[in-house]
């Protein structure tokens, strides 16, 4: 008997409480929209500086590496027409006519990148604070015009920061547009071609996302959120020897 009142009281308690619950926080919700709203995310470029000079490469001494050819190729863009002729994304022949794409990375002086095993014996890379990684696409004219200089940067708190730049009046420029805004270019290229192009740029919001499902290295990120480099990860057997040499004979440090 004494169990049952016991049960009953409790059970009492709770729903009295939950009620109570409910209307204190729907009132809060009456009062005032905001107050239990999750924060707005940061955006993917935080961190980054929102202008690079136009020889960022040569300047921060970035040295030049191997893309490690992943199926899922970087996108360029979407919805191509070339001279008005519509070309499929997948088509990256026929898109490389026009684009040329090239990887730089570079680590801050007197650090290294740190190899390590995690527990699936794995080999983990511990990048440097500072580190960045380019993904340079320009267009194939004489001399190249850059079309989006993409960069991934290590913050201080373990995450990537992801940004894309265009250059306007002489500089690169951090790019904040929303959706995938259109874009047409008419080119003189290098071969002598004309070449009269218009695409959509792809969405700013994409890159960890798609970095996180489709790095060769994404046993190295707990999550999306700490996504980082695709295709410059352990699995790119050319970055500890060619890459690292030629990086010891350009900055006179081994990055490894
Ligand atoms: C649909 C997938 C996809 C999206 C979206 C994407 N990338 Fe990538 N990106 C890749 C892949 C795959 C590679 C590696 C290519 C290789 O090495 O074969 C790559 C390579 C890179 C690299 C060279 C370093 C590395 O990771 O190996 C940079 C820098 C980069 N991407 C930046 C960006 C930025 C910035 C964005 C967003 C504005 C972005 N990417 C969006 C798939 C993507």
């Amino acid at each position: 008997m004494f169990k049952f009142i016991f049960n009953h009281r409790l059970n009492q308690t709770v729903i009295v409480s939950a009620f109570l619950a409910f209307n204190v926080s729907s009132g809060v919700l009456l009062e005032n929209p905001v107050a239990h709203a999750a924060p707005p995310q940061a955006p993917i470029s935080t961190g980054l500086p929102e202008t690079l000079p136009l020889d960022i490469l040569s300047r921060g001494r970035f040295v030049p590496f191997q893309e490690l050819g992943t199926p899922m190729r970087p996108p360029l863009g979407a919805g191509f027409v070339l001279n008005g002729q519509a070309i499929p994304n997948q088509n990256r022949q026929k898109l490389e006519e026009v684009f040329g794409e090239e990887f730089f990375a570079r680590i801050p002086p007197g650090t290294r990148i740190f190899p390590t095993t995690n527990r699936d014996r794995l080999e983990v890379w511990e990048y440097p604070a500072g580190t960045q990684i380019a993904h340079l696409i320009s267009f194939r004219t004489d001399p190249i015009e850059i079309f989006e200089f993409r960069i991934q940067q290590k913050l201080p708190d373990e995450r990537w920061a992801f940004g894309t730049y265009s250059p306007e009046n002489g500089r690169l420029v951090l790019q904040k547009y929303v959706g995938f805004p259109n874009v047409s270019y008419f080119l003189r290229l290098a071969n002598g071609k004309d070449a009269e192009i218009s695409f959509k740029r792809i969405n700013l919001q994409s890159c960890r996302h798609c970095h996180f499902h489709n790095s060769a290295g994404n046993h190295q990120y707990p999550s999306t959120d700490y996504a980082g480099p695709a295709g410059f990860v352990p699995a790119n057997l050319e970055l500890k020897s060619s890459w690292a040499e030629r990086y010891l004979d350009q900055n006179g440090h081994f990055p490894f």
